[in-house]
Formats: C-alpha cells, sequence, structure tokens
C-alpha cells in the first residue's frame, strides 16, 4: 500500500485550484439512471470514490467514458438495477442508486452498507421514507430488495440526512404524485442534485431550504451537460492547512457561500481572508488561539471538517473543545495525532484539546479520507519526516492531493507499494 512521507516545518504559499465536489458528483452519477439518456459531466475529480461509482454504473448497464475531469454517461441500455456488496462495502454512496433504480424500474436490490472505520452508518431514514412511498421492501442476506413505483407522500425526516434526502429526492423525480420532503438536509449537494433533476424535467420548491416539493417529471429532457460544484471540504481542508502552517495561499475556483462558516472560524482566530470572485486568499503567520468549535448540518460548520480542525488546534494557544454533533464516533483521528505528541481527550462526542508548543512526527494510519487530511496537517506543522500508512483513504476523496501541496511548498511525496 502507498505511504506518504512529509518533512513538516515549511509555510505554504502558491495558488491551489481547487476540483470537483466529490459529495456532489456522486449522487449526479446515480441520477443519470432515472431518465435513460446521455449525459455529459463537467468538472469531475479524478478520486477512487469516483471509479467505484463509475463501476456501478456499468454493472448496472450504461456506458461510461472518463477523462480530462468530464464523464460521459450513456444509461439508455441498463438492465440490471443491482448493486452488489463488493462494491457497496468499499463505498457508502453506492446506496444512492436505490432512489434511482426505483424511479426507473420500480425495483432494486442494493446492498446494505456495512459501517465505517468510525462506526454503524445506519440507512434506517431511507428506509422508512421509501415505505411511506408505498414501496415493498425487504432484508434478504444482507441486501435490500425493493419493489413497486414510489408513490408521492409528505415525507418528515427526524433528523437532517444527506443521503436518505438524495434518495428520496431521485425515487419522487418519477412518483405516482407530488412528494414533500421536510427537515431535509439543506448541503450545496443537495441543492445542485436539485438542480440536475430540474434539468431532467422535474419540478422542484423549496431548493436550499429545509423543505422540499417535488413534482415528477413529465417531459423528459434525457441529453444534457451539467458542472459540478467545487469541493468546499477540499477548500476548506486547504485553508486549514495554510492556517496551521502559516503562509500564504490563493484557492481558485471555490464557491464562497459554501464556505461562510470555515471562514467565520478561520477570522475569530485572526487568519486573515480576502475573497476575491470565485477565489479567496487566505494568510496566516502560524501563531492564533484557540477556540471551541462545534459540527452542525450547513450551513454550519461541517463535520467533514472537524479532523482538520483539530490538527489546526493542536498547537494553538490555550485549550478548546470540539463538538462533533453530527457523528457521536468520528474520532479515530484522536489516537493517531496522540502518537504525535497532541494533548486531547474525548468524553462522548466532545474532545477537549490542550494545545502543546511542538507536535512531532511519527508514523501514523490513515483510518477514513477526513481523518488522513487531519494527519496530513499535522505532519505538515510538526517537527521531522512523518509516514502516513493506508493512504488509500485519502485517495477516495481528495484528487492528487500530494501534488497540490507540493506546488505551494510543502515537503512531501508519495511512496508507491
Ligand atoms: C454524507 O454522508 C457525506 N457523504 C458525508 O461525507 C458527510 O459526512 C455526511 O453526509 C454529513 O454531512 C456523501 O455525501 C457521499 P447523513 P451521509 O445521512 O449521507 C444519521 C466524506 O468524508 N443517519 O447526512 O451518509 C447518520 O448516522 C463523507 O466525504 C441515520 O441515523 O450522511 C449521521 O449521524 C463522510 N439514519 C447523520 O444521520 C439514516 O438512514 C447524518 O448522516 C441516515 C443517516
Amino acid at each position: 500500500m502507498d505511504k506518504l512521507i512529509i518533512n513538516g516545518g515549511n509555510k505554504l504559499y502558491g495558488d491551489v485550484q481547487i476540483s470537483g465536489a466529490k459529495n456532489a458528483v456522486l449522487p449526479i452519477m446515480t441520477a443519470t439512471l432515472i431518465v435513460p439518456g446521455n449525459y455529459k459531466i463537467n468538472n469531475v475529480p479524478d478520486l477512487r470514490d469516483t471509479r467505484t461509482m463509475i463501476q456501478l454504473l456499468k454493472i448496472i448497464g450504461s456506458n461510461v467514458q472518463y477523462s480530462n475531469n468530464t464523464l460521459l454517461i450513456d444509461t439508455k441500455e441498463c438492465n440490471n438495477p443491482h448493486a452488489p456488496y463488493d462494491l457497496v462495502k468499499t463505498m457508502r454512496a453506492s446506496f444512492y442508486v436505490l432512489g434511482p433504480l426505483l424511479a426507473r424500474f420500480h425495483e432494486s436490490k442494493v446492498s446494505l452498507p456495512g459501517g465505517c472505520a468510525w462506526g454503524p452508518r445506519p440507512v434506517d431514514f431511507h428506509i422508512k421514507a421509501l415505505r411511506e412511498m408505498k414501496v415493498d421492501i425487504r432484508l434478504d442476506k444482507g441486501d435490500i430488495i425493493a419493489k413497486g413505483q414510489p408513490q408521492g407522500n409528505k415525507i418528515h425526516f427526524t433528523k437532517k440526512s444527506v443521503g436518505a434526502t438524495g434518495n428520496i429526492l431521485m425515487a419522487a423525480t418519477r412518483a405516482n404524485g407530488v412528494t414533500t420532503i421536510s427537515n431535509a438536509a439543506m448541503e450545496p449537494e443537495i441543492v445542485s442534485l436539485c438542480h440536475f433533476l430540474q434539468k431532467l424535467g422535474a419540478n422542484i420548491e423549496g431548493i436550499g431550504t429545509e423543505v422540499l416539493i417535488i413534482s415528477p417529471i413529465e417531459i423528459q429532457n434525457n441529453s444534457f451537460e451539467f458542472d459540478i460544484i467545487p469541493d468546499r471540504i477540499e477548500a476548506g481542508t486547504f485553508m486549514l492547512a495554510v492556517a496551521a502552517t502559516g503562509g500564504k495561499i490563493k484557492l481558485k475556483n471555490v464557491n464562497i457561500e459554501h464556505l461562510e462558516s470555515v471562514i467565520d472560524h478561520l477570522n475569530k482566530i485572526n487568519i486573515t481572508t480576502n475573497l476575491d470572485g470565485n477565489d479567496i486568499s487566505i494568510e496566516s503567520d502560524g501563531e492564533y488561539e484557540a477556540i471551541d468549535m462545534e459540527t452542525l448540518e450547513f450551513p454550519g460548520f461541517p463535520t467533514d471538517l472537524q479532523a482538520q480542525w483539530m490538527a489546526v488546534m493542536l498547537k494553538a494557544k490555550g485549550n478548546c473543545v470540539i463538538k462533533e454533533n453530527i457523528y457521536h464516533d468520528r474520532f479515530t483521528h484522536i489516537s493517531e495525532l496522540s502518537r504525535m505528541g497532541a494533548d486531547i481527550s474525548l468524553k462522548n462526542n466532545i474532545a477537549y484539546i490542550k494545545g502543546v508548543h511542538e507536535i512531532y512526527s511519527a508514523p501514523v494510519m490513515c483510518t477514513d479520507i477526513r481523518a488522513s487530511a487531519g494527519l496530513i496537517i499535522a505532519a505538515l506543522c510538526s517537527k521531522g519526516e512523518t509516514e502516513i500508512s493506508r493512504i488509500y483513504h485519502i485517495d477516495r476523496g481528495y484528487d492528487g492531493i500530494e501534488n497540490k501541496l507540493t506546488s505551494i511548498g510543502a515537503n512531501i511525496r508519495r511512496i508507491k507499494s
């Protein structure tokens, strides 16, 4: 397995081009199944997860080509509404095919996703909502067997869920009748999915709010282009990296509205941010006070930047608290950061961090996509040479991160296994 070797201590200077958003492109790729057609999707990052989704679309019968960050997807010949376990177990987002396959085929067999490094990842919201749409759902040897055309209904989620909102949105586009989703997720990736579904011909009211009203497609539009929005989590990762190391970088091709909470938190620790159209500059001397942070659904501070924020707080002046409200056990990075000399204690879903004067290199191991990014940030601002293993986690969600970091002055290299 590949490793990353990082020699910490360099400040970061230069420009970084932000890639398309992983969590926007994955549901949109499954949405191409809803109406048989030809779809051209631009600004698609080259990730393990997008390659896994390409594999899944091909198993279902799509013809997919990917080059120069553009996807060409032809779903006219799809004939196998099945997402097998050996794919779903590697990527939970495979579960997104459930809604589209039901919309098109009125049946689907999708393996139940397992948990992930930090714990269980249930799909009970998805199943409950589809049953309320009169879909017959049963579990058979680890597979969800779903049958029936979704019927429009009023769906309420007791807790905001990005995945469940996406699946029900897609199931509703060819349902019999209108569907209302209340307490819907408002993440930019869901807004972007709504825009794609509108292009397909669905009528969706309330986009960007927590109440969505979906009238099914009447006139199908099955051949169009679509641009993937910039990845706010990749952008936030670089913003937090330079905050920790010090320096000045400019991120190109971002959507500032998707980063307001991150910008607000950086400004609170006196990190300078300058907005310029679709670019944002961040400047830091690497010295800052600790402040508390809690993760929240959008527009709050994203859980996908929690580990990266923790890495920034390790050497901050003073002590702070991080409260993880989305996934109460998303802390596998703490044990690895502690190996580098971090002073962190955990009680339930709250991490208590005591700022230390220095953190040191140590062999550490990735456990999930975003924990890995936290380890990279810690290594970039630690003394000595850090070896990071199991970086296939990083490759799931970041397109060429070591090349982008090298281009702004980081001392980082990949050792191929
Ligand atoms: C999406 O996961 C993202 N993945 C995650 O990013 C992100 O962390 C998460 O949303 C929260 O923002 C993709 O978009 C591919 P949820 P998802 O359903 O949809 C609970 C990354 O690193 N829940 O919004 O799976 C759940 O346990 C990944 O890019 C249920 O209880 O997340 C969690 O506590 C990691 N039952 C909360 O809701 C359900 O049926 C939010 O989960 C569904 C969710």
